[in-house]
């Protein structure tokens, strides 16, 4: 009889899923949430059916991913994100930024558009945007973004004076200008076993480890952390918090809003 660590067992080696790094009651209710929808009573019978079928294997990764994202998720935060661009505006230095756990690309879009929007000249910005899903990534490289009962790209969008200026709309459909594609790279990296960066000047990780469990929240913290240059400004998803020890390495640019800034180390 199969049990839920052998479900899980399958799910790491027989998919391109890491569900070792997950919080495992997470896991439990998204597996549990399949189960119904396709009417096995037990993990065992689960297990049987993932064996036999790849469409329901497929099903199960779409459930597992969290690629929950979109267009200036959290208006606040951007309102602040807005203020800091606008004094890295004024250096007149190439502005580094890292969108860590970019999920489809709408963060990192959001970064591009609401520099451009803050006054930074195209040559004057550069944003990585990175992510451990390759399919995410590939879907954000395209850049092509599709409203549905669910998601209002417009309201998404309406941060923005004017959105006309960075998307170009088609029916249901945004397709992001090069102006604003071009100040991004995508890459894959794992934030839980890749290396740490440096230097930059502001580094967005939000609402990834929500969903870990509390074992890799550390390591993910600890590299974003790193990553930073003196005075760099961290931004994190609303409900996730630092660690005491890491908080310490930060002055708190605005808690409320999970916005950090990098301690000067003299
Ligand atoms: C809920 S999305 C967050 C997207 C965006 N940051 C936001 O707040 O809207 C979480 C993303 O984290 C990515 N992720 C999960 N584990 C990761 C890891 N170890 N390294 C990098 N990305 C990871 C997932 O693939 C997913 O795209």
């Amino acid at each position: 009889m199969s049990t839920f660590d052998d479900l899980l067992t399958f799910i790491e080696t027989e998919t391109t899923f890491a569900s070792s790094y997950y919080d495992e009651s997470y896991l439990d209710r998204r597996i549990s949430a399949r189960m119904r929808r396709t009417k096995r009573d037990s993990y065992d019978e689960y297990l049987a059916l993932l064996r036999e079928d790849p469409a329901e294997r497929e099903e199960l990764l779409d459930t597992l991913s969290v690629n929950v994202t979109s267009f200036f998720r959290d208006g606040k935060v951007w309102t602040a994100m807005r203020d800091v661009l606008k004094d890295l505006a004024a250096s007149n230095r190439t502005v580094r930024i890292w969108s860590a756990a970019c999920a489809d690309g709408r963060e990192p879009y959001s970064l591009s558009m609401l520099a451009l929007d803050a006054g930074l000249k195209s040559r004057q910005v550069d944003i990585l945007a990175t992510d451990i899903d390759e399919n995410a990534l590939e879907r954000a490289r395209q850049g092509v973004y599709t409203s549905s009962r669910t998601t209002d790209l417009d309201e998404q969008l309406s941060f923005l004076d004017a959105p006309s200026s960075y998307v170009e709309k088609d029916g249901d459909q945004i397709v992001i200008s090069e102006t604003v594609k071009d100040l991004v790279t995508f890459d894959r990296h794992d934030l839980i076993t890749g290396n740490s960066k440096d230097g930059f000047d502001m580094v967005l990780c939000r609402n990834v480890c929500i969903y870990l469990d509390t074992e890799y929240k550390r390591p993910i913290l600890e590299t974003v952390s790193e990553s930073l240059g003196n005075g760099g400004v961290l931004v994190l998803g609303q409900t996730e918090t630092l660690p005491p020890d890491i908080k310490d390495r930060f002055e708190a640019e605005d808690p409320r809003l999970r916005i950090y800034r990098r301690r000067r180390s003299d």
